[in-house]
């Protein structure tokens, strides 16, 4: 029996209820409200261990890697669904956001999620009065182009926790620079979750899976393929000892003129504290780009490794 038949039994006027959503043997239950989630889970925490997966939806195979890697860790998976609005800055693409839910939902049961969590909203109407600020990991890369965005992530990422309440939270490495302030945060906040990074899903091609790839047309994303291209010859140099910083991005820019694309940033950083790179370290060497590319904002980022040999003093 397909999606829709069970999809025609959604009464979004009934959002308190609890609906099981049956597909093949497995069941997913969707709440949409903080006080269901809670209900639901307070009975397994006890004796279960809870994986959680935060998105904001349009999911693609990026985000089930993440519920793959989440259900590997735990007995339950949790994902939640919530487009929040504290991260999008007044220019940015809050509205136009895609948000398939029902294709979204097929695709959690389909992956196995035990709960998608799908809030209305997180905040009070007047808007939230108490919130978080991320600080020092959040004023560089995407943080000096977003003011205020990081604020607006830990924020809700906190309240998410809050709700949820997980053993573990996995977050893709595709946005590195949001998994270390979460990071950081869980550890400034002495909160009992363990914080599990994994690796960038990319298109064949190279190109980073992102939700906002689909903005993209024809000619986008032949100029898209030159981030993951530009980041790739960077690490092809430094395999070859190439330490000096402005060489390795001296070869990025070539490949980004051919593609006529002008980065926001290109940077090398500390992969965790993500202070500025001088040269190339023996260790936790990443490069960083954002990109404006047609009407997407995309950003990537890969570790620069240089031949062991080369570190030895
Ligand atoms: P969203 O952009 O939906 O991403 C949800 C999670 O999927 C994030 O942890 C992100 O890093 C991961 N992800 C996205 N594309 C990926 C890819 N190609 N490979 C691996 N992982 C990928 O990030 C957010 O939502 C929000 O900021 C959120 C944390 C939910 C807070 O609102």
């Amino acid at each position: 029996m397909g999606w829709s038949f069970f999809a025609s039994f959604f009464d979004r006027s009934k959002r308190e209820e609890e609906y099981v959503l049956f597909n093949r043997d497995d069941h997913m239950r969707v709440a949409h409200t903080p006080a269901e989630i809670r209900r639901q889970l307070n009975t397994l925490r006890n004796h279960k261990t809870i994986a959680f997966v935060p998105t904001m939806g349009c999911l693609h195979k990026g985000h089930m890697s993440l519920i793959k890697e989440a259900k590997a860790l735990a007995d339950i998976v949790v994902v939640s669904i919530y487009v929040n609005p504290l991260q999008f800055g007044p220019s940015e693409d809050m509205e136009q956001y895609p948000r398939p839910f029902e294709r979204d939902a097929q695709l959690c049961a389909e992956a196995g999620v035990d709960f998608l969590f799908h809030p209305t909203s997180l905040y009070p109407k007047s808007g939230p009065k108490i919130t978080l600020k991320a600080t020092g990991l959040s004023d560089c890369l995407c943080g000096a182009d977003r003011p205020g965005h990081f604020d607006g992530v830990v924020t809700v990422v906190n309240i998410l926790f809050n709700i949820v309440q997980p053993n573990f939270a996995v977050f893709g490495e595709k946005d590195w620079q949001q998994l270390a302030i979460i990071r950081r945060m869980v550890s400034d906040q002495y909160l009992p979750i363990e914080i599990i990074g994994a690796e960038i899903i990319r298109e064949t091609g190279g190109l980073a899976m992102s939700s906002r790839n689909r903005y993209l047309n024809e000619r986008d994303r032949q100029q898209a393929l030159s981030l993951s291209r530009a980041l790739i010859a960077m690490q092809e140099l430094a395999s070859t000892g190439e330490k000096d910083i402005e060489r390795l991005k001296i070869r990025a820019f070539e490949i980004l003129d051919i593609a006529d694309i002008t980065p926001q940033y290109l940077d090398i950083r500390h992969a965790t504290s993500l202070k500025r790179t001088r040269k190339l370290t023996a260790h936790n060497n990443r490069v960083f780009i954002a990109a404006q590319v047609g009407s997407a904002r995309l950003i990537d980022n890969m570790p620069l490794t240089i031949p062991l040999l080369e570190t030895t003093p």
